[in-house]
């Protein structure tokens, strides 16, 4: 199969959709890839690199795009790459289709097979594509955190593990999911008082075995969660309802109850946020302040880490990629119900109930169109 590797266009986007390394198991196996110049070079991967690892490099996106079988991605197309897609092609991506109807139709008119790694299951029913954005996220949190309480960058002036005979800071983690834990191990690793809040016991009682009680766990309720947010000098939202906006759990007067130069770090933000206060940031101007409380709420933290983000990524969609080439689509998708969620158009049909029902849009399940 050929497969082409585009350089990512969105703004802001410095992730690439394959690196060296599945390049040279791609080439290992007989396949072509084509490299689109400098595609890697923002995640620390140089054209050079990939070439030794046998990949063609190409010098624009028209040759990547019309030459590739298969086209590897990292983030949806935009407007500029809608004239890339034609039948027939695969096209293995973040999608994110259900709030854009335009891209969905421009999809389907032009019959391409749409894989979206949001929807991809694994055995267990988790979302194996979707995880590795929240580990990095949630570990990130705590060095954004640890950062802004800095005096230089508006914090409090607080060490995040303080020293001997000095208390350390008191971080609150809003969820107990993979952001959360991530997170937990992160803060309670630098020496913090970590006090973590979910509305699942039972997901209360894996955190209190996993971390062997150096973790505070509270059930989540209003009156909890203003006493802690109320103590901490860190917070940390993690929470999520699958498919929902996120419950706003830190009002507005809890906020003002925090000491000044305290730091709330919203990462649950890309889901509408689950502070009162919060609303969606940029890498170029990412916090801002509020009754005195200095607020972070990006919505891709991972963009800030590229490195690490694409190696975390790839790691995951790497061996959909390579059953892709090796065994064809349709039978990738056959062999493996869980990768078969992922398909939400095929050559024309949206396969996908969740888009469909956010656009009111006929849809046939993917099982049926790949029969
Ligand atoms: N900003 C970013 O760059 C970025 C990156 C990755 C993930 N995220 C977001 O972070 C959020 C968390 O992701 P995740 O992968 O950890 O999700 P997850 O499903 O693994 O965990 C969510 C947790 O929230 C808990 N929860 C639900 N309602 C609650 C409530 N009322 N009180 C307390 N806890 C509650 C759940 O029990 C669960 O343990 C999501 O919105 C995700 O999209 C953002």
């Amino acid at each position: 199969m050929i497969v082409g590797v585009p350089r990512e266009m969105k703004d802001n986007e410095a992730r690439v959709g394959v690196v060296p390394a599945g390049v040279k198991m791609l080439a290992d196996a007989a396949h072509t890839v084509l490299v689109e110049a400098g595609a890697g070079a923002q995640s620390g991967f140089p054209d050079s690199q990939y070439r030794d690892a046998g990949a063609e490099i190409v010098s624009d996106a028209a040759q990547v795009w019309n030459r590739a079988e298969m086209v590897v991605k990292v983030k949806e197309p935009i407007e500029a790459e809608y004239g890339f897609l034609r039948e027939g092609l695969v096209l293995f991506t973040y999608l994110h289709l259900a709030p854009l109807p335009v891209l969905t139709c421009r999809m389907l008119e032009s019959k391409v097979i749409g894989i979206a790694y949001e929807t991809v299951r694994d055995r267990r029913g988790m979302l194996p594509l979707l995880m590795p954005m929240s580990e990095v996220a949630g570990r990130m949190s705590v060095q954004v955190g640890a950062s802004y309480l800095e005096r230089e960058r508006g914090g409090r002036g607080i060490l995040l593990g303080g020293v001997p005979g000095v208390a350390p800071a008191r971080v609150v983690i809003l969820g107990g999911g993979i952001v959360g834990t991530n997170a937990a191990r992160i803060a309670l690793g630098l020496g913090a008082t970590v006090t973590l809040i979910d509305i699942d016991m039972n997901r209360l009682r894996e955190l209190d075995d996993h971390f062997g009680g150096r973790l505070n766990t509270l059930a989540s309720n209003s009156y909890n969660i203003a006493h802690a947010v109320g103590e901490s000098d860190l917070v940390i939202g993690g929470v999520l309802i699958p498919g929902a906006t996120a419950p706003r759990l830190v009002t507005r007067a809890m906020v003002a109850s925090m000491k000044p130069g305290s730091v709330i770090v919203d990462v649950a933000i890309d889901q509408g946020g689950c502070v009162e206060t919060a609303h969606p940031t940029s890498h170029s101007n990412p916090s801002y302040v509020v009754d005195g409380v200095v607020h972070y709420c990006v919505t891709n933290m991972p963009g800030a880490v590229p490195h690490t983000s694409t190696l975390a990524l790839t790691n995951s969609t790497f061996p959909y990629v390579l059953r892709i080439a090796n065994q064809g689509v349709r039978e990738a998708l056959r062999h493996d119900a869980g990768f078969a969620e992922g398909l939400n158009t095929w050559l024309g049909t949206l396969t996908y109930r969740g888009v469909a029902e956010s656009q009111r849009h006929p849809w046939t399940a993917a099982a049926d169109v790949l029969a």
